[in-house]
């Protein structure tokens, strides 16, 4: 049987994380794939997903695209793996099917975009795209936000494609669970995916997406698809993407309190550091954020017990993660 290491693991110390996080100069990915990584599984998958991801992100700031459009490609590897929660692999509401919730932002312009409780989109992070690009809208929901996908060429798939073996078996540990002792007796556990992404010219992007909470009740969104809590993105601050417990992470809207930490001077380290630390003071929350800054300098931190993740910078041959 596998043992994880409770110690820290990764590809590199902490010291040489922190000094990679801390130098200057775009273009830089970093992705997480959530802070309720379980201490019980083998990291591996999340190793591989974490790194694919980021590298898949600073592939198209090489190839000359946009911070956004390097954001949302990183966050399409994260939803298509189903080591993660969001989109396919996603975790179950308590009726035993998926919804998915996803926010992306574009620090230039600040264009933003997100969809919520939508059912039949292989990658809902493509619809927040277009609500983004193509519509006066910020935020559309459930089978409005549907039909504009269709409309706007985003292929449906069935809901059952997007449920994994791996979240039925949990769906009904949790279902047996709420029939003895009720469904609000079921622990909410947490998992989302991320991406920020800063190009060589300070421009910032960042894109969030999710199956949301297990075992949530049907209509429940959390932060991923809100501006500001989910999701941010400002060249004159920063981009930031949050994971955790959405219905604390909304309270003190996370992603806008860690960029406005890194506009009045913080680092993004430590704006990240010091917006988890809010989430905790003020919501009792659990949860994770990471942060790229308009000058390079990229950030996070969480306060569970593992949050998966990995960064990478032009220059680099591969990303390096870490759970
Ligand atoms: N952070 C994801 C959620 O609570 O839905």
């Amino acid at each position: 049987m596998f043992r994880a290491p409770m110690a820290y693991a990764g590809d590199l110390s902490q010291a040489e994380f922190d000094e990679l996080l801390d130098r200057r100069g775009g273009p830089a990915v970093v992705v997480h794939g959530g802070a309720g990584t379980r201490v019980d599984a083998d990291p591996t998958p999340y190793f591989e997903g974490t790194r694919r991801a980021a590298e898949a992100g600073l592939r198209v700031l090489l190839g000359g695209g946009s911070a956004l459009d390097a954001a949302q490609a990183a966050a399409i590897v994260l939803e298509d793996d189903p080591h993660f929660n969001a989109g396919t692999g996603a975790a179950l509401t308590s009726n035993g099917d998926v919804e998915l919730d996803a926010s992306c932002m574009d620090g230039t312009t600040l264009r933003a975009g997100a969809v919520a409780c939508v059912k039949n989109l292989k990658n809902p992070i493509l619809a927040a795209r277009r609500v983004c690009d193509d519509t006066p809208h910020v935020l559309m929901c459930g089978p409005g936000a549907e039909a504009f996908a269709r409309e706007s060429g985003i292929a449906e798939i069935p809901n059952s494609a997007l449920i994994t073996p791996r979240q039925r078996a949990r769906w009904q540990e949790l279902h047996e669970q709420a029939q003895r002792e009720g469904a609000d007796s079921v622990r909410r556990k947490l998992g989302t995916i991320g991406a920020v992404a800063v190009d060589g010219r300070g421009h910032v992007a960042a894109a969030t997406s999710t199956g949301g909470t297990m075992y949530k009740r049907p209509g429940r969104v959390g932060d991923t698809p809100i501006i500001g809590a989910g999701t941010y993105a400002d060249d004159h601050e920063a981009a930031a993407s949050s994971t955790g417990l959405g219905e604390a992470i909304l309270k003190v809207s996370m992603a806008r309190a860690a960029c406005v930490r890194v506009r009045d001077g913080a680092s993004p380290r430590s704006a990240a550091v010091a917006a988890v630390g809010l989430l905790r003071e003020r919501a009792q929350g659990e949860g994770g954020i990471i942060i790229a800054g308009p000058d390079g300098r990229l950030g996070w931190a969480y306060n569970t017990p593992r949050m998966s993740r990995a960064v990478i910078r032009a220059g680099m041959n591969s990303a390096k993660a870490a759970v």
